[in-house]
C-alpha cells in the first residue's frame, strides 16, 4: 500500500517542471520548521516578485494569487468560476518555478506526506494530503508548502476535508503559530482563515498536529488560497464599481438585491464626490460592495410540483399558506394600476407554530410563488388595537365593545385561526375572507369552544384585512335529529362556494363535526343569506350526512356536476377521503366514496383535502391538501396532485412525486 502511494507521488513530481529550493524556503526557519528539512539549493529566481497587477486585474482573480488543489494531478479540477491565481497555473506541483508564471511555489516533498483521493469530496476537496500511517518520527507529520510573493498583507484560507475521525490541526507561518489546536470535524470541509504580513517575498506555511500521538491525529490537508490585501484607492473602488454593475437584480432574492443595490449606490456617491476620506472609508464601501455583490442569491425557479416537498417561495422561505385555497383572480398590478391576472394563493401562517393570521401569495405558473404578507393579522393585546399604528387605522371608528370582539377573536394568545378563504365581491367591489374563527370562551378554555365562522373584508386583495364579526351559523331544523343539540349553529373546518349564478354558500362542520351543512351567503358575501332564526332549510342551508362527521370541505362543479371532497375528523393525523356529487349546490348529495388511487394506507396519501381548483390554461383539475406535522406545524407540507375523471365523471387521485401542467 505505501509502496504504491509513493510511486504516484514520484510519477506527479515527474510531471512537474525541475525545481529547485531558494535560500527562504520551508527549512530555513528552524524555529517554525522542522529541522529534518531538506537543505535548500540555490535558485535562479528572483527572491521578490515585483511584478503589479492592475486593480482591474486584481479584482477579476479576486486578489488570489494561489488557488492549490492540494495533492491534485488532475488540471480540471478547479471548480467552475474559481480563480486559479494570477502566480499559479498548474493546480499544484512541489516546490519549483511555475511553469507559466515563473513565481516560486509548491509543496515541500516529504516520503511521509501522501497525496489520496476522496469519493466523497468536491471540487478542492477531491484530493488531499495526509500522513503515512506508519510514520512514527513525530518531526515527519508536517505538510509544507512556499510561495513567492511581493511584500504586503495577505489572507491565507486552508481547506481540511475530512473523512475521518475528528482531529486538531495547528498551522505555523511566517515564523508565527497562527492557527493552534484548532477541530477539524468529520465528514465536513473545514475552512480557517488567517492574516499575514510578509515581508521577505516567500510566504512560508506548515499544517501539522502538534498533538498527534497515533497516525489517526496527523494533519491533512485540500486546499490553500493566499489573496493580497487589496490597496484601498479610489482606482479599486472605481474597479468594482463597474465589474459589479449591471447586475439584473429581478433575478436574485429581494433581499440580497436589496442590501447590493444599496452598497453599490454609496460607493458611486463616494466616487462622485471629489473629496476623498482616505483609504478607510474606500475600504469599508469596497468590502460592501464585494460581500454584498458575493451574496447575491439567485431565485429559485420551479418547473414541477413536488408533493410533499418543502415549498419556497420566490425569496426562498418556506410557503405558509396552510389550509389555504388558491384561485385565479384579476387584481390590481401594484406598480401599474393596471389590472392583471393572477393566481392568488390565501392559508394560514404557521410560522411561529398553531397560532398565526392569513398569508397571501400571487403566481403566474401556479409552481412559483410571491408572497404578498399576512393579509389578517393576529392581535397581539387589546391595548394594540388603540396603540399601534397598523390597527388604530384599520378599525378607526369601531365601538369600544366592538374592539372587545376583535380583541377576542383574533387573539395572539387564544383564537385560533384556520382555513382561511377568499371571495371577491363583484357588486361591492370588496374582497371578503372567511375563516375558522375558534378559540376558548367565557365557559370554556378549549381551543374549540367558539366554533364560529369569522368574517374579514378589504378594498384591496392583500389586505390589510377588517375583521367584521365572528357568528355561530344555521341550526338543525326542529323535525330533523341534531347531532349536537348541547351547541347549536356551530362552524369549524370550512370553505367557500360561488356558483355560475353568483349566489356564495359556505360550507362547514357543524354539530360537533358530526354533520357538514352548506348555508348560503347574502349579496355581500358577509353574512348568511338569511338570519339562523329566520333561515329555511332547503333555501337557505342543507344538513349533509348527520352523524358522518366530515371536514375539510372542497366543493366544484365540473361539467354541470358538483363535487365535495371530505375528510373525515381525526385532528392533524391524516385519514381516507370521501367525495359526494349532487346535480346542484341544494340538491340530493351522493357518495361516491374514496377518490384515491393506490393509498395503500387509506390517508389520503398522507394529506387532508383543503382546496380543488382547475387551471383553465390546461384544463388540469389539481387537489389541494394539508401534510400536517402536529409536532412542527410550521413545516407542514403542501400535497398538490393532479385528477382524472371517468367517463361516468368519476374522480381518480393518485400519487405522483414530481409532475407538470401539460
Ligand atoms: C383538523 C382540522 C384542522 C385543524 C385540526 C386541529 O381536523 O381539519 O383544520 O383544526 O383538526 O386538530
Amino acid at each position: 500500500m505505501r509502496f504504491k502511494i509513493i510511486r504516484t507521488i514520484i510519477a506527479v513530481c515527474a510531471l512537474a517542471p525541475a525545481f529547485v529550493l531558494p535560500a527562504s524556503g520551508c527549512g530555513t526557519e528552524p524555529s517554525v520548521f522542522p529541522s529534518a528539512a531538506p537543505s535548500p539549493a540555490e535558485t535562479d529566481v528572483p527572491s521578490v516578485i515585483t511584478k503589479e497587477w492592475d486593480p482591474g486585474e486584481l479584482l477579476m482573480a479576486d486578489f488570489t494569487l494561489y488557488n492549490v488543489d492540494c495533492g491534485s494531478v488532475s488540471e480540471t479540477s478547479f471548480p467552475e468560476g474559481t480563480s486559479r491565481g494570477l502566480c499559479q497555473s498548474v493546480s499544484d506541483q512541489p516546490y519549483g518555478k511555475d511553469p507559466v508564471t515563473e513565481a516560486v511555489w509548491g509543496y515541500r516533498e516529504d516520503p511521509s506526506v501522501l497525496r489520496e483521493e476522496d469519493s466523497l469530496g468536491e471540487g478542492f476537496t477531491v484530493s488531499k494530503w495526509v500522513i503515512d500511517k506508519e510514520t512514527t518520527d513525530p518531526n515527519q507529520t508536517s505538510i509544507c508548502y512556499d510561495f513567492q510573493v511581493p511584500e504586503g498583507n495577505y489572507t491565507v484560507t486552508l481547506g481540511f476535508f475530512n473523512p475521518f475521525g475528528v482531529r486538531k490541526i495547528d498551522v505555523d507561518c511566517e515564523g508565527r503559530k497562527r492557527i493552534s489546536g484548532e477541530k477539524i470535524l468529520r465528514y465536513s470541509t473545514n475552512e480557517k482563515e488567517f492574516d499575514v504580513s510578509v515581508s521577505d517575498g516567500e510566504l512560508n506555511l506548515k499544517v501539522y498536529n502538534s498533538a498527534a500521538n497515533t497516525f489517526m491525529e496527523t494533519p491533512i490537508l485540500s486546499y490553500i488560497k493566499i489573496a493580497k490585501e487589496p490597496e484601498y484607492t479610489r482606482e479599486l473602488l472605481a474597479a468594482a464599481v463597474e465589474a459589479m454593475s449591471g447586475v439584473n437584480t429581478d433575478d436574485y432574492t429581494s433581499e440580497s438585491a436589496e442590501a447590493y443595490l444599496s452598497s453599490l449606490e454609496k460607493a458611486k456617491t463616494y466616487l462622485a464626490k471629489e473629496s476623498n476620506k482616505g483609504s478607510a472609508s474606500i475600504k469599508l464601501k469596497f468590502k460592501d460592495l464585494r460581500e454584498s455583490y458575493k451574496m447575491l442569491t439567485k431565485k429559485y425557479k420551479y418547473d414541477s410540483f413536488r408533493p410533499g416537498e418543502v415549498w419556497t417561495d420566490t425569496e426562498g422561505t418556506p410557503v405558509q399558506a396552510h389550509g389555504g385555497q388558491v384561485q385565479q383572480m384579476e387584481i390590481p398590478d401594484p406598480d401599474t394600476g393596471k389590472t392583471v391576472t393572477k393566481w392568488v394563493w390565501v392559508g394560514e401562517d404557521k410560522t411561529h407554530g398553531y397560532r398565526g393570521g392569513v398569508c397571501a401569495y400571487t403566481s403566474d405558473d401556479l409552481y412559483n410563488w410571491h408572497y404578498e404578507g399576512i393579509i389578517m393579522r393576529n392581535v397581539p393585546s387589546r391595548r394594540s388595537l388603540e396603540k399601534e399604528e397598523y390597527f388604530k387605522s384599520l378599525y378607526a371608528g369601531y365601538t369600544d365593545a366592538q374592539l372587545d370582539d376583535v380583541a377576542l377573536a383574533l387573539d395572539a394568545e387564544r383564537a385560533v385561526i384556520e382555513r382561511p378563504k377568499l371571495i371577491y365581491n363583484e357588486k361591492n367591489k370588496q374582497y371578503v375572507l372567511w375563516f375558522h374563527a375558534d378559540g376558548p370562551t367565557a365557559t370554556s378554555d378549549s381551543n374549540y369552544a367558539a366554533a364560529c365562522a369569522g368574517v374579514a373584508v378589504s378594498d384591496t386583495p392583500f389586505g390589510p384585512y377588517r375583521f367584521v364579526g365572528r357568528y355561530r351559523l344555521n341550526t338543525c331544523p326542529p323535525d330533523q335529529e341534531d347531532k349536537h343539540p348541547q351547541s347549536r349553529g356551530m362552524a369549524r373546518d370550512m370553505n367557500l362556494f360561488r356558483d355560475t349564478d353568483g349566489t356564495a354558500y359556505i360550507i362547514y362542520s357543524s354539530e360537533e363535526n358530526l354533520t357538514l351543512y352548506i348555508s348560503k351567503l347574502n349579496d355581500d358575501y358577509t353574512y348568511l343569506a338569511t338570519p339562523p332564526e329566520q333561515a329555511v332549510y332547503g333555501k337557505d342551508f342543507i344538513r349533509l350526512f348527520p352523524g358522518a362527521q366530515r371536514e375539510a370541505p372542497a366543493l366544484f362543479l365540473k361539467d354541470g356536476k358538483y363535487y365535495l371532497m371530505t375528510s373525515g375528523c381525526t385532528g392533524w393525523a391524516p385519514n381516507q377521503a370521501r367525495y359526494y356529487m349532487a346535480d346542484s349546490v341544494m340538491g340530493e348529495w351522493v357518495s361516491y366514496g374514496d377518490p384515491c388511487i393506490g393509498d395503500e394506507k387509506h390517508t389520503t396519501f398522507d394529506s387532508q383535502s383543503t382546496c380543488i381548483f382547475q387551471d383553465p390554461a390546461t384544463g388540469t383539475w389539481i387537489y389541494m391538501g394539508d401534510r400536517w406535522f402536529s409536532d412542527k406545524l410550521n413545516d407542514s407540507r403542501y400535497i398538490w396532485l393532479p385528477i382524472s375523471f371517468t367517463d361516468k365523471g368519476e374522480m381518480r387521485i393518485g400519487f405522483v412525486s414530481e409532475w407538470t401542467l401539460k
